[in-house]
């Protein structure tokens, strides 16, 4: 299954799905580039977020700053409390995550216990803990490494200020919920959903878009009356769950996992997690915050951050519940899914067989051949009308190819994920029908030119 992984990295470099970041310096840790395939692919995934989040009338989008002003993460606990538990080996000095060296071993830890649970443990299990850089047995204690990527801003005669890139898109929301508010258009109970990158110092970014140190996040905050929250987080889990079919994901390949040790914010905290290729791991996480973040932006800013309900008469702080999934980690597990090795036609093939809607592009055009001029001219002619006909369709990705032989072109708009080839042939120019190639049964119907556009629509919808 490792060697899955590899298969995927380097299929996703050689077609421009992913590169890794600064690359021709040697790369940079945590860091990853999305080429022409994988901007494509990435902006399907957010769209399909956004038009799910859309379906709710009371759901608001926002776009805030990644640089706020300190004194929000300091409000929100991230400064004092969002860390991982980081230990150095003495022999080499690498530095590792100390709940990962004690699960390579077996014994269950997670990041988010606290400082004592996690030393007692890694103390007690310490004979059995191999550094995996150069195999020797000497770790020093372990202590919390923030989690807070840091910069400096502004020229100051007092030096430049330090300020903290942003850990999640949330607080982000929890400041402009008053703001979204008085807006008129929302009331309790009411969501504000957001898309952005976000910065983790990650002790050890890996498992390539899994864990990086700059990703992005789809977040959604769900504000309601106190009383109601327990039923609007049922409801979030069902609907989140369910959102995966739309992708075409595989039921059996997604499971919930309800969090034993709760990070600082929340009072419940369940993740929807996916059976990667090196094992389940979180893919997105669904969290009942209760009032912690807006009690404590009161506290800080002292701006009342209480709503009052003109329904109930009542005056109070809402309480959250959250739906945050990564947009990187979305797209891994796409690739994931779709990756597969097969023969069609007495030949050996790689495939994506992704849902339409993700496939980066859509439809491939070929001329049959290309060197008889009426079929170039009659095929570019399709081509080009196909392309305005879609225009309105802004993820509908068209290609043209007229390299190599057919057989070559279909392994190549295969590899990538294209659903449909359509062909120009001798034919064509008697009857002005092309040939549809669908990429998982590699079966090949005629159909009218004028009728292309409504087929692809109806088979998109
Ligand atoms: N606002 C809540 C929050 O940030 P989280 O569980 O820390 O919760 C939410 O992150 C989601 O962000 C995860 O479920 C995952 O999809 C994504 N994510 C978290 N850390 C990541 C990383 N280092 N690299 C890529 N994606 C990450």
């Amino acid at each position: 299954m490792e060697n899955q992984m590899e298969k995927i990295i380097s299929l996703a470099k050689r077609r421009g799905f992913v590169f890794q970041g600064s690359e021709i310096y040697g790369g940079f840790a945590g860091t990853y580039d999305y080429g022409p395939l994988g901007v494509a692919m990435h902006r399907n995934v957010v769209d399909i977020w956004m038009g799910a989040m859309r379906q709710h009338d009371n759901i608001a989008f926002l776009d805030s700053s990644i640089f706020t002003a300190p004194r929000v993460w300091e409000a929100s606990g991230h400064v004092s409390g969002f860390s991982d538990p980081l230990v150095v080996c003495n022999a080499c000095h690498t530095k590792h995550r100390a709940d990962q060296l004690l699960e390579a071993i077996g014994i269950q830890a997670d990041e988010k216990m606290s400082d004592p649970e996690i030393n007692k443990l890694f103390d007690a299990n310490r004979k059995k803990l191999i550094c995996p850089m150069c195999g020797k047995k000497d770790f020093g204690q372990v202590s919390a490494k923030s989690l807070l990527a840091t910069s400096t801003l502004g020229a100051f005669e007092q030096g430049d200020q330090l300020v903290y890139l942003r850990g999640e898109t949330a607080q982000g929301i929890f400041i402009n919920y008053k703001n979204v508010l008085e807006t008129g258009f929302y009331s309790v109970p009411f969501g504000i959903a957001q898309v952005g990158k976000v910065f983790r110092n990650e002790i050890s970014p890996r498992q390539f878009l899994f864990r990086q140190r700059e990703f992005e996040q789809m977040e959604m905050q769900y504000f309601v009356r106190p009383k109601d929250a327990p039923a609007a987080y049922e409801t979030w889990k069902e609907e989140r769950m369910n959102y995966y079919d739309i992708l075409g994901v595989k039921k059996e390949k997604l499971r919930w996992k309800q969090h034993e040790h709760l990070v600082f914010y929340a009072k419940d905290a369940w993740d929807i997690e996916y059976e990667y290729p090196f094992g389940w791991g979180e893919l997105e996480g669904v969290h009942y915050r209760g009032d912690y973040d807006l009690t404590q932006h009161q506290k800080f800013s002292g701006v009342d951050m209480s709503f009052y309900d003109e329904k109930t008469k009542e005056r109070y702080i809402p309480h959250v519940v959250e739906t945050s999934v990564g947009v990187d980690r979305t797209i891994l597990m796409l690739l994931v899914g779709a990756y597969y090795e097969d023969e069609m036609n007495g030949e050996k093939r790689v495939v994506l067989r992704f849902a339409p809607r993700i496939a980066p592009i859509k439809v491939a055009v070929f001329p049959l051949v290309s060197n008889k001029e009426n079929i170039v001219a009659k095929a570019r002619e399709v081509y080009k009308s196909l392309k305005l006909s879609m225009l309105h369709i802004s993820s509908f990705m068209i290609v043209w190819d007229d390299n190599g032989n057919i057989g070559k072109r279909y392994r190549r708009q295969d590899e990538i994920g294209t659903p449909w080839c359509v062909t120009i042939d001798y034919q064509t120019l008697e009857d002005n029908t092309v040939t549809i190639r669908d990429r998982d049964t590699g079966k090949q119907k005629r159909h009218k030119i004028e009728a292309l556009d409504e087929y692809f629509k109806k088979m998109l919808a």
